[in-house]
């Protein structure tokens, strides 16, 4: 086994060489811009992309291939959901949820300053929302609601599909940041109910500065104004030259994980679990936040638990060679704790001493095993400063 042992695998995963050698001739020989129609560079390059969007448009369920859009990851796809229904609207009205992503919380900060009036909904201690609470919330001057899939931190998986069933019979606009779902938990854009969803190839796999917005085709339109004006690409909502290679490398990686999705899910599942057994049995006092861990609404490779007492930044700071996360990989840096524990109000102490540890397609058990004994090691070495 080698060290250091990566179980941050929420935060980002490792490029899987499959969709290295599958972007690599788009970063060589291959390197032409798919706007260059006059000639053969730029017709292999648009022929990679149109694939891309094929391939990715199936595996997400999705009828037509002109409903992915290509954007450089998921802040953008959120922004320009988020951003681009509130443009063409100009005022009314958004519900969305406390323990979002800060790609949404904070773009609805942004609109919120604009003008636009938002409701956050409140969620339980497993970090669900209240589905009466939701048709409560909608108003006359509803445009969008927004609701993740499966949390980043806790790994709580929403009921999209009954939250999507519910804005469509309003005729209320969903969209749902499946960032964390996509290619490793079941994911249909029919089923569920979206007009939009967003994610991003570095959370399977693929390389980073890659994403997709789905945008439901229907009839009339859903109109969205774009962030990024200029050469028209991406049927005018998204300008810039494509990242060939990111999308190659996007589509590669998503059609990877759609057909390995029950094994890893299954593998992804036995690991968490043996780990989260493990602490239990020497660390009987840890506490585990989001949904119970057999759950089928708990992520599989997703583990969130507290060390009472131990503050989570000393607990890491002993354990150099295992990569965990103290909140999301994103958040880490304001001093506090996580806003979803808060919003979960699992309570400061709580809150403070909770470490997430993800695993993926390259967790092994020997590395869960040493992890397992560096945190156990590491919680006993702190009993001295532990709080009560
Ligand atoms: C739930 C969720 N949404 C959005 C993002 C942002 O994705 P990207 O890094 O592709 O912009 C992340 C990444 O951490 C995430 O976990």
């Amino acid at each position: 086994m080698q060290t250091p042992v990566y179980l941050d695998y929420n935060a980002t995963t490792p490029l899987d060489e499959r969709v290295l050698e599958a972007m690599m001739p788009y970063l060589q020989g291959k390197f032409g811009n798919p706007s260059s129609s006059a000639h053969w560079f730029g017709w292999q390059a648009v022929a990679a992309v149109e694939l891309a969007r094929k391939r990715v448009a199936e595996c997400i369920g999705a009828t037509d291939p002109q409903e992915i859009i290509f954007t450089s990851g998921a802040t953008e796809s959120v922004n320009l959901a988020l951003r681009g229904v509130a443009d063409i609207a100009g005022s009314g009205h958004i519900i969305s949820v406390a323990t979002e992503h800060k790609a949404v919380l904070d773009t609805l900060s942004y609109l919120q300053r604009k003008g636009f009036s938002v409701t956050l909904l409140a969620v339980d201690e497993y970090g669900l929302i209240d589905m009466t609470e939701l048709e409560s919330a909608f108003r006359s001057d509803t445009l969008l609601v927004s609701v993740m899939h499966a949390n980043n931190e806790t790994g709580t998986i929403n009921d999209i599909a009954s939250i999507g069933a519910v804005c469509r019979e309003r005729g209320v606009l969903f969209h749902t940041d499946a960032t964390q779902s996509v290619g490793k938990y079941p994911f249909n854009v029919l089923d569920m109910n979206v007009d939009f969803a967003s994610f991003t190839a570095h959370k399977m796999y693929g390389s980073k500065g890659s994403g997709v917005l789905y945008l439901r085709k229907c009839f009339p339109r859903i109109a969205i104004e774009p962030l990024l004006m200029g050469g028209g690409q991406e049927f005018g909502l998204r300008s810039g030259t494509h990242n060939v290679a990111g999308i190659v490398g996007l589509q590669k990686a998503l059609e990877l994980c759609t057909s390995a999705m029950s094994e890893e899910s299954l593998k992804c599942r036995d690991l968490r679990d043996g780990l989260y057994t493990r602490l239990l049995q020497e660390i009987p006092s840890i506490e585990l936040n989001g949904v119970p861990i057999n759950d089928p609404r708990h992520m599989p490779g997703t583990l969130n638990i507290s060390f009472p007492g131990v503050l989570s930044s000393l607990m890491m700071s002993g354990i150099n060679d295992v990569a965990m996360s103290a909140a999301s990989a994103c958040g880490t840096s304001d001093g506090s704790y996580s806003h979803v524990l808060r919003a979960m109000n699992v309570g400061d102490v709580r809150g403070e001493s909770a470490i997430r540890i993800s695993v993926g397609r390259y967790t092994t058990n020997d590395e869960i095993n040493y992890a397992a004994g560096q945190l156990v090691a590491q919680y006993q070495s702190l009993a001295d400063v532990r709080v009560a």
